[in-house]
């Protein structure tokens, strides 16, 4: 049975005092709000990351995740966060992958496949995030495309490590931009997907692997988004940095 996860990346978003009013409100009100087998893996900016573990209660619903590391374990890196750092603080999640990285970082397949394998190796666990722009969408094999982020950045690890992997689907012209993709698109990418992983690693283990959406998911849409069968979830942006609207997408899902 695969894992049902609304994930809140606040990028590079919120002041110290923002950022422990969010916890506490989002906490609180998951607490007090959210019944059934949701995971909530909050991912505020790297800087808050030590701050937000005494928010959480280890083992329960709520769990933290880091927006990204570095592919080394340690070293002369200047300004870079490594998966042991992570893994010592109580990080169990990982976003890699984000298109607003690969953009204005340049990370390639390959380096990603490096964070994958770091990250994997210190016992955290991956959303790895992969999506196509709208000129792809518009003229070309974006579903190809697609697949061939996951065949190269994934596809090198066992079956076991990937069980470990969240894969979060994010079209680009979908996010932030208020531009949804409709159900139908999110359940026939998810399920092509699906299809894809189950072509390397077997059907029992693709049927497990959480897939997430993320793209302008709010509110709003969440239960539209999350009735498909094969949209594990929601990886959130815009919609996690206000407790009630992030607290109603968790509750379409849960
Ligand atoms: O990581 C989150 C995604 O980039 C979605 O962001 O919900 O603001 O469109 P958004």
């Amino acid at each position: 049975m695969r894992k049902k996860i609304v994930a809140g990346n606040w990028k590079m978003n919120k002041t110290f005092e923002e950022a422990k009013a969010l916890l506490s409100e989002v906490v609180n009100m998951v607490k007090d709000e959210v019944t059934g087998d949701v995971e909530v893996v909050l991912c505020p900016p790297m800087v808050y990351l030590t701050t937000s573990r005494q928010y959480i209660t280890p083992g329960g619903r709520v769990s933290l995740g880091a927006q990204n590391c570095h592919e080394k374990a340690s070293g002369a890196y200047t300004g870079e966060v490594s998966a042991p750092m992570l893994q010592s603080i109580g990080v169990e999640y990982v976003i890699l992958g984000h298109s607003e990285r690969r953009q204005y970082f340049e990370e390639t397949n390959a380096q990603l496949a490096e964070k994958v394998n770091i990250v994997l190796e210190h016992g955290l666990k991956p959303i790895f995030c992969c999506g196509e722009s709208r000129d792809l969408r518009e003229n070309g094999d974006y579903m190809g495309y697609v697949k061939n982020q996951i065949t190269e950045s994934l596809f090198h690890l066992s079956a076991d490590q990937f069980a470990n992997v969240v894969i979060a689907y994010e079209p680009i012209w979908a996010i932030g931009t208020g531009l949804t993709a409709s159900s139908a698109q999110a359940q026939d990418m998810h399920f092509e997907l699906r299809r894809h992983i189950a072509g390397q690693y077997g059907d029992a283990v693709a049927q497990d692997t959480t897939i997430l959406y993320g793209g302008s998911a709010n509110e709003k849409n969440a239960a539209e988004l999350f009735a498909q069968p094969d949209v594990d979830g929601g990886l959130i942006g815009g919609a996690s940095l206000k407790s009630r609207e992030f607290t109603n997408v968790i509750k379409a899902r849960q």
